[in-house]
């Protein structure tokens, strides 16, 4: 199969702290981007510069200090948005404005007390004015997802026209299910004439659960950039979570494929949780801390036997560190044998249904038994 190569955007820095209480320090942006370069990201959002001194600052540094990602900053439809931007990223190798206004009639209507034909004029004069000022210009169709599809195709051709070298069409309000997506993102693709002139981007916010799928079937649908966070932080329920979308690419057979580096997911997303002192939920795909465990007798037994029976990814590709396997009372003589060898506990084999018996008795009264547990438990077993 002829696959193509995607380009992975990543707007924690933008996006992701728009979430409620994700407030991050200059150095800890200047971290994380460094961390995303490592993961080898093709393009970094640093920020929104007109909207603060400290986010004007971060889009700066960020600026100076990546050296292979594109550096991206936020503006609305607005001259004075757009110099700024133009003006934080003066320092970039590869700058790129994304700029953007929005295009469902519920926005058109009730933020701009607009029409579709005056966000269309305004859409053309600002591109063509950031297109004179800097190479690359990205335009955002905020709400794409709840936006008329006739409308959007004729606000793309639009915005090519006027220089746009990248178009987002954000499922803003995570509004989607992946079919509607897809069909989306393919109308536009099949109906814009100038389409070879531009990429299409997909931005997708969790709303509905249904993020990381529907940025996929944009992808599948033909969209040749896809755009997440570390951890799927963001406004809300926040974005698609950029491990996911990498980890999808990776594992699976698709006509698309990705050239960042997993290694480095397990390590970005710590830090972006110790930055944010934002907890990721336990079960969260790829990087919650449940993400390799196995917890039950029937799933245990077949882990040691071998991983990949419950295990679609081997944890290693991710730099994650393997848990112990978890000792609850769901779990059988295989995992209490295991754990007993490996921390050199004694036994004797015939006797091995006494310490099971009264592991299971501890069990039920913890929900996790941890080494510390099993030591002294066996160590009074042994006294007897
Ligand atoms: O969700 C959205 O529409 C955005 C745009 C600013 C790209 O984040
Ligand atoms: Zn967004």
């Amino acid at each position: 199969m002829n696959k193509k190569k995607i380009d992975i955007f990543d707007t924690t820095l933008r996006d992701g702290e728009q979430g409620p209480g994700c407030l991050l320090t200059l150095q800890s942006k200047l971290e994380i981007a460094e961390q995303l370069e490592f993961l080898g990201v093709d393009i970094i959002e640093a920020g929104f510069p007109v909207s603060s001194p400290a986010d004007f600052k971060a889009v700066q540094e960020v600026s100076k200090l990546i050296k292979n990602a594109k550096v991206c900053a936020l503006a609305r439809a607005r001259e004075l948005d757009i110099d700024i931007a133009v003006d934080a990223l003066k320092n970039a190798v590869c700058p790129r404005v994304q700029l953007g206004i929005g295009t469902s009639d519920i926005h058109i209507k009730n933020k701009f007390n607009s029409t579709r034909d005056e966000i269309l004029a305004v859409a053309f004069k600002m591109v063509r004015y950031a297109s004179k000022k800097i190479e690359e210009v990205q335009f955002f169709a905020e709400d794409a997802g709840r936006a008329d599809n006739l409308f959007l195709a004729k606000m793309v051709e639009n915005v090519i026209d006027a220089g746009a070298k990248v178009v987002n069409l954000p499922d803003t309000n995570g509004f989607c299910t992946p079919f509607e997506y897809y069909e989306k993102i393919k109308f536009v693709i099949d109906t814009v004439p100038n389409i070879h002139k531009a990429k299409i981007s997909v931005h997708c916010h969790n709303d509905l659960g249904m993020a990381t799928a529907n940025t996929i079937a944009g992808l599948l649908a033909g969209a040749s950039q896809a755009e997440g966070t570390v951890n799927g932080v963001g406004e809300r329920a926040g974005n698609a979570a950029l491990e996911e979308i990498i980890m999808t690419l990776m594992i699976k057979d698709l006509p698309v494929y990705t050239t960042v580096n997993p290694i480095y997911i397990s390590k970005l997303s710590k830090m972006v949780e110790r930055a944010m002192s934002n907890d990721v939920q336990a079960n969260k795909a790829i990087v919650g801390r449940n993400a390799f465990a196995h917890s039950s007798g029937i799933h245990q037994d077949g882990v040691l036997k071998d991983r990949s029976n419950y295990e679609i990814i081997d944890p290693a590709m991710i730099g994650f560190e393997l848990p112990d396997l978890i000792l609850t009372a769901r779990s059988g003589r295989a995992a209490l044998k295991n754990r007993m060898q490996t921390l050199d506990i004694q036994f004797v084999e015939k006797e091995f249904e006494l310490y099971y018996d009264c592991f299971l008795r501890l069990a039920d009264t913890k929900s996790i038994v941890t080494d510390a547990d099993l030591v002294d438990l066996c160590h009074d077993i042994n006294k007897r």
